[in-house]
This record gives C-alpha cells, sequence and structure tokens, in this order.
C-alpha cells in the first residue's frame, strides 16, 4: 500500500485566492491539490472551470492538478482540462459516457486517470476499469458541497476495492474524499486508503501544518 498522500480540496479555500491555497499546500511539502469541477446537473453545485486550472497551472508549473470532474457529459471536456494542465482527471461512474474510452482519451492527452464512486454505487461498477486507471475515488459524501458528515457505510467497499488491488497485483490510488479528518482518515487508512482528499479539516484547521504532520503518520 502506498504511504498516506493528503490531498488539500481547494473547495474549502478562499475561492478569490486560490493559488495561496496551492501554494499552502506545496509550502508543507504536500505535492497535490484536488480541484472540484462541478457543473450544477451531476451536481446541485457550481465551481471552477479549465481556466481556473490553467490559472493554476501558471502559477505553479510542478504542483499536482488532481481533477475530479463531476460532470454530466465529462467526456465533452476532457480535452479542455487536459490542455489546461491537469495532471489527473476523475471522472464519474455515473453519467451515461463510454467510461472506457474515456479513460483512455484522458492518458491519450497524458494525463492520468481516476475513475469516481458514489457512496452509493458498488465496488463493481469500477471493477471492470481496475486494470486501466490511476486512482479510483470513493466518494464518502454524495458530492456537491465541502463539509458534510463522512459516510462510515463507504467503508466496506474501500475494503473491497483495496482487496481486489492486493489480489490481483494492481497499482491503483485508492483515494477518498468527503468528510475525511483526523478522526475518519485513519478508519479509510485501516480499510485500505493511501490518497486522503481533505477541504474543511485542511484549510478550516488553527494549524493546517499539524494537520499534515499527523497525516503522514496514518
Ligand atoms: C465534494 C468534493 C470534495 C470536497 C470535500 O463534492 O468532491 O472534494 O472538497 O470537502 P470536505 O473535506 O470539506 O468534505
Ligand atoms: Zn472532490
Amino acid at each position: 500500500m502506498p504511504a498516506p498522500l493528503l490531498v488539500p480540496s481547494l473547495l474549502a479555500s478562499d475561492h478569490a485566492d486560490l493559488a495561496a491555497g496551492a501554494r499552502l499546500a506545496g509550502s508543507l511539502g504536500l505535492p497535490w491539490v484536488h480541484v472540484d469541477i462541478m457543473d450544477g446537473h451531476f451536481v446541485p453545485n457550481l465551481t471552477f472551470g479549465p481556466q481556473t486550472v490553467a490559472a493554476l497551472r501558471r502559477r505553479d508549473a510542478a504542483q499536482f492538478l488532481d481533477v475530479h470532474l463531476m460532470l454530466d457529459a465529462p467526456q465533452k471536456f476532457i480535452e479542455a482540462f487536459a490542455k489546461a494542465g491537469a495532471s489527473l482527471i476523475t471522472v464519474h461512474t455515473e453519467p451515461p459516457h463510454d467510461i472506457a474510452a474515456t479513460l483512455a482519451r484522458v492518458r491519450a492527452l497524458g494525463c492520468q486517470c481516476g475513475l469516481a464512486l458514489n457512496p452509493g454505487t458498488p465496488a463493481e461498477a469500477a471493477e471492470p476499469f481496475l486494470a486501466q486507471v490511476d486512482l479510483v475515488l470513493a466518494m464518502t459524501v454524495q458530492p456537491g458541497f465541502g463539509g458534510q458528515s463522512f459516510r462510515r457505510d463507504v467503508l466496506p467497499k474501500i475494503s473491497q476495492l483495496a482487496a481486489w488491488r492486493r489480489e490481483r497485483g494492481l497499482k491503483f490510488r485508492l483515494e477518498v474524499d468527503g468528510g475525511v479528518d483526523l478522526v475518519t482518515g485513519p478508519e479509510c487508512r485501516a480499510a485500505g486508503a493511501d490518497t486522503f482528499v481533505m477541504g474543511t479539516a485542511f484549510f478550516g484547521a488553527k494549524d493546517p501544518a499539524a494537520v499534515a504532520r499527523a497525516t503522514a503518520a496514518w
């Protein structure tokens, strides 16, 4: 299992100064930041677009931009986010698109690819694609908003995905997103997760450096 990786989610940072949030992550030795893209259809909220990703990329050529597409038609926007400088693009299993083709397109455009599951979507929805992805994202809240409560009922799905990874000798990262904090993160770690998106519990913390230190020990 890879070492634990804390991934601050810019959704919980100051949207008028996203670069400051991204810099804070970098200054604490955290190489990834998570960028939530919402379209008001797949989820009932709006956030950022390709121009936001491009602007973050201009500020830091090296930062790993983990772009989470919560879109009804992700295949239409892959190219724009890849050109904007995304490092990894995650699409959901739930909207109607040819998942294998979308993932292949992400890779052909030079990005790593990820596949996300809503809390109510079974692990089996991702199973046919596990050998094709760099990351599987198990949502631990219903996507759309930061600051929601962690869903413990997702833990068995994380264990199942981790078991498949082990048994099949696969290498994908297992990421969790939603309600992750210093209590729920270790529960995800025990279930087999290695990549921890954290919005509120990181940017809302009095001492984000202490959060980063604590996470490194999970
Ligand atoms: C929710 C987003 C998350 C969000 C998590 O739909 O996908 O990435 O930023 O925020 P917290 O950590 O506050 O639950
Ligand atoms: Zn997210």
